[in-house]
């Protein structure tokens, strides 16, 4: 019998596991219904949004993930105040009283989110500067923040470097600027969007991320009373404008959760309903899944996912920018793929450490190799490099428990599918990571028939 602490129901509250390690007995499939709420990518965005707005904000379906927290948390040391609603998941951000925090208080709440990067525009525009500490997020590359600095210079922005993180501040306001990413880097698309629609004047970004997440937060920055157009060929662009207003919103769900449990559904030979998904969003992953050998119905209120029955395929992917296969959704499936008769290969191209997770896979039985060449697919930024961003797996592999210890988010989780469809017992450490971006996986687990005990 599997027993339980339940994580915080509060959303946006700082949430985080009582207990960090769990002993999971692997071999069940997953089975049942799950629901989702919005996704972490754009919630915590539309928070910082929030800022630039002269009236209260209302966000709807926030999931009580860490992440959230972490931003709740920046936003109230800044003067925002942020109060749930009557329902769960709604959160009322008042920016009213919006001022500047002191160094100590803001990297005490960073914890180790990279979101702080994306107060700069706003707090440029409500206070004249803003402070950034040392950013964190998960270890799966370098993660630099240079196209963030270039960005918020283009617009007028003075960067300082400072021992304890940067400085910023805006001597003369902010203005339009014509910007063109090197990549399309989903935060610095961001950056773009949430300082361009307060700068003086039109801003013209090129080569610009176009994930879902982004046109949602568009959607946001829109109901405030922003002028933005996209256009084809990743153009966007922005007529600033002097005022905008607070914004009622309904988060778009979370995908990257939908697809972890869509391949959790393959890897345990389970059924699995996730309430809340849609298709449109994740058209390029269900191609995947249906070429893997995965079934899945499309319904009004959710998808089904599950396994038919059979052999599983392998198949060739490389991740990339929407609308490409993301990569937040490679390490999930690879658990799903050492079940495929055959060679999988497995090309990531968004961040050059994506694959430190195999590690743990191969302990339990996987078969699977890291290479530092382009495998499968296009030559991409990675190759010639010395970064091992191709994986070849090959099954079908019986996996077996193995102690494990969490590495990041979406690794992570990959680990639990991996020990739940595992023969034997599993030790999971540091299992808190997942909750910055899974809502209450622990109690979903329990409710899907996972076999495990959460150590106090
Ligand atoms: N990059 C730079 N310089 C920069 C910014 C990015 O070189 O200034 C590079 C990165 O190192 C990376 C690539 O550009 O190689 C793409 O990074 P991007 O900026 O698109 O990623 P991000 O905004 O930091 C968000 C999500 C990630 C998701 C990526 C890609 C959030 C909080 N994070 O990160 O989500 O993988 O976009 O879609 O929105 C996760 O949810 O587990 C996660 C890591």
């Amino acid at each position: 019998m599997s027993s339980l602490i339940q994580d915080s129901a509060r959303a946006g509250a700082s949430v985080g596991l009582k207990g960090d390690r769990m002993t999971i007995n692997g071999g069940r499939p997953l089975s049942g219904r799950i629901e989702l709420k919005g996704a972490k990518n754009l919630v915590t965005k539309a928070m910082v949004a929030a800022l630039l707005g002269e009236t209260p904000s209302v966000l709807r379906d926030v999931p009580a993930i860490s992440d959230v927290g972490v931003v709740r948390g920046l936003l109230e040391v800044h003067g925002v105040k942020v109060s749930d609603g009557d329902a769960e998941g709604v959160l009322h951000l008042d920016p009213s009283n919006v001022e500047s925090a002191n160094f100590v208080d803001i990297d005490a709440h960073a914890g180790s989110s990279r979101i702080p990067i994306l107060f700069c525009g706003p707090l440029l525009h409500r206070l004249g500067e803003a402070f950034i500490p040392d950013l964190g997020g998960c270890r799966i590359g370098d993660r630099p923040i240079d196209y963030h600095l270039e960005v918020l210079r283009n617009f007028g922005a003075v960067v300082e470097k400072l021992p304890s993180g940067i400085r910023m501040s805006a001597p003369n306001g902010l203005h339009g600027a014509k910007v063109a990413l090197p990549y399309p880097s989903v935060g610095a698309t961001e950056q773009v969007l949430l300082t361009a629609v307060r700068a003086d004047g039109i801003t013209e970004l090129r080569g610009a991320a176009i994930e879902p997440e982004i046109m949602d937060l568009i959607n946001i920055l829109q109901k405030m009373g922003a002028i933005i157009s996209v256009d084809t060929d990743r153009v966007i662009r922005i007529e600033g404008v002097d005022a905008l207003s607070g914004y009622d919103h309904r988060a778009l769900f979370d995908r990257n959760e939908a697809a972890s449990w869509a391949a959790a559904a393959l890897a345990t030979n389970g059924d699995i309903f996730v309430g809340g998904a849609r298709q449109p969003e994740m058209l390029t992953f269900l191609n995947v899944y249906r070429k893997v050998g995965g079934g899945f119905e499309i319904h009004d209120d959710g998808i089904r996912f599950f396994h038919p029955g059979g052999e599983l395929n392998p198949v060739i992917i490389e991740t990339d920018v929407h609308p490409g296969f993301m990569t937040d959704w490679q390490q999930p499936l690879v658990v799903a793929l050492t079940k495929a008769t055959g060679v999988s290969i497995v090309h990531e191209t968004v961040y050059e450490q994506r694959f430190g997770f195999v590690d743990a896979l191969v302990e339990m039985g996987a078969t699977i190799q890291v290479h530092k060449e382009c495998l499968g697919g296009q030559a991409c930024r990675f190759g010639q490099r010395n970064f091992k961003h191709s994986a070849v797996i090959s099954g079908p592999s019986r996996l077996h428990g193995a102690d494990i210890v969490v590495p990041d988010l979406r690794g992570g989780f990959s680990h639990l599918i991996a020990a739940l469809s595992a023969e034997g017992v599993s030790h999971v450490s540091n299992v808190g990571i997942i909750s910055r971006g899974y809502e209450n996986f622990i109690n979903k687990l329990e409710q899907l028939g996972a076999d495990f005990v959460l150590e106090a």
